[in-house]
């Protein structure tokens, strides 16, 4: 049985620290403005397996720490739950949806319809690229 319900930020902190930075304390990945986000989880038989975090600004929304659980991921569930994003943005006329794109996520996120902007930047060792889908 499968759930896409929103979730508080608190929920997400475990699966963002287990899934994108194990090596850092859990606060690193707790962000300034959660309190700000909305909050989605892919429940699979009432265990959290996926998280994702919407900001909205200026009718822009932008996602960010979107994870799935190492055991759960390449089955389709981060797709689901990101489907589900795209269609709560396009419903509430959102103009764009945005995020910073680990570099290797790239081809991922062209599936979805997103773009990869001019704006790139390296973050804790990583590389990003600003990727977008204008509505
Ligand atoms: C990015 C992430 C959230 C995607 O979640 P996921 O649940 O694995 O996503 P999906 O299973 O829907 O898609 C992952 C891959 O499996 C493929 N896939 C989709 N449905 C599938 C299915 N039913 N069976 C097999 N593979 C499938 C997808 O096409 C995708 O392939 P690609 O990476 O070559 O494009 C997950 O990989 C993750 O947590 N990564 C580490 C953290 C991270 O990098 N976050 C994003 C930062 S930008």
């Amino acid at each position: 049985m499968k759930r896409i319900v929103q979730i508080t930020s608190e929920e997400t902190l475990s699966i963002r620290h287990k899934v994108m930075w194990p090596n850092k304390p859990i606060d690193y990945v707790q962000l300034p403005n959660d309190f700000e986000g909305r909050h989605f989880g892919y429940f699979k038989n009432d265990i959290l397996i996926s998280v994702i975090s919407l900001f909205v600004e200026n009718n822009e929304a932008q996602f960010r720490k979107f994870a799935t659980l190492k055991e759960y991921q390449g089955k389709g569930f981060g797709s689901e739950l990101l489907n589900e994003l795209m269609r709560i943005s396009a419903k509430e006329q959102l103009s764009k949806i945005w995020c910073n794109a680990r570099i290797n996520k790239i081809d991922y996120y062209s599936k979805f319809g997103m773009k990869e902007t001019n704006n790139q930047f390296i973050k804790g060792g990583i590389s990003y690229v600003i990727m977008e889908r204008i509505f």
